[in-house]
């Protein structure tokens, strides 16, 4: 139809039409999902911060790590979840040599996560940062988070964790300022954990705190103390970890994957993302790892409702022990 009034031979009504068919498209509905995969939160320092990454808790070995790594950055994956204790991080940094030009992407594309173990929490912790640091062979991480607010080998009542958690993140910060690292958090911080390192105020802010979060964990008062200060939550086990199908195998998240053409994992997934936390699903399967990203729908209003009312239990270890 508009070609009709469309003078022939004139290259510039063809760019005005170009012009006119895009504008219709990017206006039209179909623009109004943005994929998981494109989803990002812009951090305290302004990096954005890919919304769905990979999770390699007891992912191991060269090969192992290199073939799952391969797909997920094929499916679209952008962010890698990594930590000191995981054993993995000299072989992530040895596959990545090889798959970034594969997959032609550079250093910056990408966005890698480790975090410090709970032997090096305190004096140790700017050596075991700068150990991490070679381990993934790389310019600079990404993200450094404090992996548990305990120190390992303290009784978890003493105050010695609390003063062996700050001077992590003071030897973070310097980290920081030494660009070994561009942005640091916690993990496994509960609110009183957060509220004193808020407090402590050594200048940089937490950029996220990374946390188990499933419909039978989560916490709203923790949620809601995060998003007033900035910090992104990250979910982990979302699916409720490794050899664990109880989530899974869940009578209403199956009703209700039934009932929008999704998997059970996927639902689990954007139950989180539909309410702006990040994911970090591990899988090994090809068929998994793209189905954990595909995550372009909407779970309805009331569904959603019902999966933040089931019964809470924890699946993982329990920081409120630690003073
Ligand atoms: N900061 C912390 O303290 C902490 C603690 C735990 C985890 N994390 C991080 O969070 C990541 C994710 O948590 P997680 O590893 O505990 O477990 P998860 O992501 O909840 O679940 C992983 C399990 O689900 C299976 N799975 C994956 N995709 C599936 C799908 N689409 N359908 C059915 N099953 C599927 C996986 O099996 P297959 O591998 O066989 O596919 C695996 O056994 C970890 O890898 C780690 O990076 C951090
Ligand atoms: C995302 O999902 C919506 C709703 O199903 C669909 O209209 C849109 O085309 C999808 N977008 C992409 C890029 O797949
Ligand atoms: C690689 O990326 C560059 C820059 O984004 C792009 O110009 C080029 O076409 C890409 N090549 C391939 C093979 O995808
Ligand atoms: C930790 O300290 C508490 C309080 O001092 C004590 O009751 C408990 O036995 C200690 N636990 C261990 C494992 O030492």
């Amino acid at each position: 139809m508009l070609m009709l009034w469309m003078p022939k031979k004139s290259s510039w009504c063809l760019l005005a039409l170009a012009v006119v068919l895009t504008s219709l498209f990017a206006g039209g509905h179909q623009q109004d999902v943005v994929l998981a995969k494109d989803m990002k939160f812009k951090l305290h320092s302004r990096d954005l911060m890919p919304l769905v990454g990979f999770g390699t808790y007891q992912v191991r070995g060269a090969d192992l790590i290199k073939d799952v790594l391969d797909k997920s950055f094929a499916a679209g994956y952008r962010l890698v979840d990594s930590a000191a204790v995981y054993g993995n991080e000299k072989e992530i940094g040895i596959a990545l040599k090889e798959l970034l030009p594969k997959h032609n992407l550079t250093r910056k594309d990408i966005f890698i996560t480790t975090k410090l173990s709970p032997d090096d929490q305190g004096e140790k912790a700017y050596d075991a940062l700068e150990k991490s640091l070679k381990n993934l062979d790389c310019e600079y991480i990404d993200l450094y988070l404090i992996h548990w607010p305990g120190k390992h080998g303290v009784n978890a009542s003493k105050e010695e964790n609390s003063v062996a958690r700050d001077l992590s993140w003071q030897h973070m910060v310097k980290g920081v300022k030494n660009g070994l690292v561009r942005n640091i958090g916690v993990s496994n911080y509960n609110v009183r954990h957060m509220k004193e390192l808020l407090g402590n105020n050594h200048g940089i802010k937490p950029a996220v705190n990374q946390v188990e979060w499933h419909p039978h964990y989560h916490q709203p008062e923790l949620l809601e103390l995060c998003k007033k200060e900035g910090v992104l939550l990250q979910a982990y086990s979302s699916l409720g970890g490794s050899d664990n199908r109880e989530l899974l195998d869940n009578a209403e998240v199956k009703t209700i994957a039934g009932k929008l053409g999704k998997t059970p994992a996927q639902v689990l997934l954007r139950w989180a993302l539909q309410q702006n936390i990040a994911i970090i699903p591990k899988a090994r399967s090809q068929k998994h790892i793209e189905e954990n990203i595909d995550l372009n729908f909407t779970i309805p209003e009331e569904d959603m409702k019902t999966l933040s009312s089931f019964s809470q239990k924890k699946y993982a270890w329990d920081p409120d022990t630690i003073a």
